[in-house]
């Protein structure tokens, strides 16, 4: 395996810290209170047109919300995360669910090495703002890799559409909301995502998709700087 140069970037938790079991099983029962799994699984089936004979891949795949509901769906779903902690959580609930159709990696973006034949579908929700803007690049350039020719990519995650002038309000806006559509809990996390980790606007996000091998076939606007994009290669 080819060896990366001195100057790779070394991938490691960037604000909220997934590798604390605590904060793992945490985050598993507050996202499983607000957000419906099922629906959104659903969703991304219907947008990716995922079939059976499908491998999907999810990078940033967290406790599994989404992956384990995608199981149903397709042949197989290789999940991918930094956090071997929060992959305990999920492999946890697949055994108590029969779930066999997972692969679980403790990689991340940047250090996953994918064996064997190209994947159909590649997932990523909430995961991508963890690297720096060149990082984002590199990881893009590897999902484009991985995946089949024709295959398609479901990104989605907090993603600035604001105008740069109007930051502070629309950054606060979002704040505040997290509060009513969650807890305050989530709103110490989006505090710490602002200040720590690496969102950014949608015209970086969309010139880094189209350099990377990726067309945009869509672009929803889910909510107030939280954004999806369908892509194909
Ligand atoms: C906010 S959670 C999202 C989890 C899941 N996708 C969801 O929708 O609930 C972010 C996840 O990204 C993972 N992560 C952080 N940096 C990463 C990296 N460089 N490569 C892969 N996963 C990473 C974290 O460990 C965490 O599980």
């Amino acid at each position: 395996m080819k060896t990366n140069p001195t100057w790779y970037f070394t991938e490691k938790q960037i604000g909220v810290d997934y590798l604390d079991s605590k904060i793992a099983e945490e985050y598993d029962k507050e996202h499983q209170s607000f957000r419906n799994f099922k629906a959104e699984a659903e969703d991304i089936v219907d947008k990716l047109k995922i079939t059976k004979e499908d491998v999907v891949l999810d990078f940033g795949c967290g406790t599994g919300g989404i992956a384990l509901k995608l199981t149903q769906y397709c042949k197989k779903v290789i999940c991918v995360d930094l956090s071997s902690e929060m992959l305990d959580v999920l492999r946890v609930k697949a055994e108590k669910q029969g779930i066999t159709n997972i692969e679980t990696h403790c990689a991340g973006f940047l250090t996953y090495h994918h064996k064997g034949e190209k994947v159909d579908k590649v997932v990523s929700k909430f995961a991508l703002h963890h690297l720096p803007d060149f990082w984002k690049s590199i990881a893009l350039l590897k999902m484009a890799d991985i995946l089949k020719t024709g295959g398609n990519l479901y990104l989605s995650d907090v993603v600035f559409n604001f105008d740069p002038k109007d930051h502070e309000s629309s950054i606060n806006g979002t704040i505040n909301n997290m509060e009513d559509i969650a807890s305050k809990s989530m709103v110490n996390e989006t505090i710490t995502h602002i200040k720590d980790e690496f969102s950014t606007y949608d015209w970086i996000i969309e010139g880094l998709l189209e350099k990377s091998g990726f067309s945009i076939d869509s672009k929803i606007i889910e909510a107030n700087n939280f954004l999806t994009y369908i892509c194909s290669k």
